[in-house]
C-alpha cells in the first residue's frame, strides 16, 4: 500500500430531508449548539490522523451553500470537497464514492445527521479495515427487547417473535470498506435497479449492500454518543451532550 492508499477516504451523505425532523432546514444544516450537524460530523472525520479526505454529498440544490458553509467554519488543513447528492441515501454514496481518487484504498461512509461520533470510534473502524476486514460497523448492544411483526399501520399488529436480543446489535456509522468492495456492491445494487429491481427490501445501510451480495462484515465497538439525530428528541439528547462536553473541557 503506498502513503495515499493507507489514509482513509470519508463520504459523508448529507442529502436528506429530515422529515422525521419535521419541518424546516435540510437536516444536515440544522443547528446544534450553534453549528449545523454536517460541520459536528465533518469536524469528527477530520478530528481522525486515519482520515485525509471527507467528500460531502450535499442536497443537489444546495452545493454552494454547503461549500460556503464548510469553507466558514474553518475546516482547512484536511482536504474537504462537496458534491450534489441523490435521491436516496444509497445513490448519495455513489455518488460521494465517485468523488475519491482511484489510489484511496480505505472509505468510510459516516451519516451528517450522527454529528457526535467520538474520534475514538472513527479510529477503530479505519483499523480494522487497515488490518484487513473488508466492511466494518461499529455498533452497541440493544436496550429494548425486539419484536418482529406484521405491518399493520394503525392498528394492531401481530406479533410473529422475539429475536434474542443477546445476539442484536444497534448499527451506527461510520463504517468503513475495502474501497473496491463497497464500489462493487454499489455498482451491482445499481445495476440491480436498472433491470427493475429484486423486490428485496432497499438496504438502510452500506454495510446491508456487502451482506446482500454475500460478502463478510464484522462488528466494532460503537458508541452511545454516534447516535443518529432522526427525531425532535434526539436534537435535545444532542444538545445535552454537547453541552456536557462543553462543560468538561471547561475544567
Ligand atoms: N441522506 C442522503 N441522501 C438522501 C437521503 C439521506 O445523503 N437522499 C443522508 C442524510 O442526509 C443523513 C443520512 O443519509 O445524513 C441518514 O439518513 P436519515 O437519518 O434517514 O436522514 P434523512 O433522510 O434526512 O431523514 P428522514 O428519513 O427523516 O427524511
Ligand atoms: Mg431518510
Amino acid at each position: 500500500m503506498n502513503a495515499s492508499a493507507a489514509v482513509a477516504a470519508a463520504v459523508v451523505p448529507a442529502a436528506g430531508r429530515g422529515e422525521r425532523l419535521g419541518p424546516g432546514a435540510p437536516k444536515a444544516l440544522r443547528e446544534l449548539g450553534g453549528v449545523p450537524l454536517l460541520v459536528h460530523a465533518v469536524r469528527a472525520l477530520a478530528r481522525s490522523r486515519a482520515v485525509g479526505l471527507v467528500v460531502v454529498a450535499a442536497p443537489a440544490d444546495g452545493v454552494a451553500e454547503v461549500v460556503a458553509l464548510l469553507d466558514s467554519h474553518g475546516l482547512d488543513g484536511k482536504d474537504i470537497r462537496v458534491v450534489a447528492g441523490g435521491a436516496t441515501r444509497q445513490e448519495s454514496v455513489r455518488l460521494g464514492l465517485a468523488a475519491i481518487p482511484e489510489d484511496v484504498e480505505i472509505v468510510l461512509v459516516h451519516d451528517a445527521a450522527r454529528p457526535l461520533v467520538p474520534v475514538e470510534v472513527v479510529d477503530a473502524v479505519a483499523a480494522a479495515v487497515r488490518a484487513g476486514a473488508e466492511a466494518v460497523v461499529p455498533a452497541v448492544p440493544l436496550a429494548d427487547t425486539v419484536k418482529r411483526v406484521e405491518p399493520n399501520p394503525g392498528g394492531p399488529e401481530p406479533v410473529l417473535d422475539t429475536p434474542d436480543r443477546s445476539t442484536l446489535r444497534a448499527v451506527q456509522t461510520p463504517q468503513g470498506f475495502d474501497r473496491a468492495t463497497l464500489a462493487a456492491v454499489h455498482a451491482k445494487a445499481l445495476a440491480e435497479e436498472a433491470a427493475g429491481g429484486t423486490g428485496v427490501p432497499p438496504v438502510t445501510d452500506d454495510a446491508g449492500l456487502v451482506e446482500r451480495f454475500g460478502g463478510r462484515v464484522v462488528v466494532v465497538p460503537g458508541h452511545e454518543e454516534a447516535f443518529k439525530v432522526t427525531r425532535p428528541l434526539d436534537l435535545v439528547l444532542a444538545e445535552a451532550v454537547l453541552a456536557r462536553r462543553r462543560a468538561a473541557d471547561a475544567y
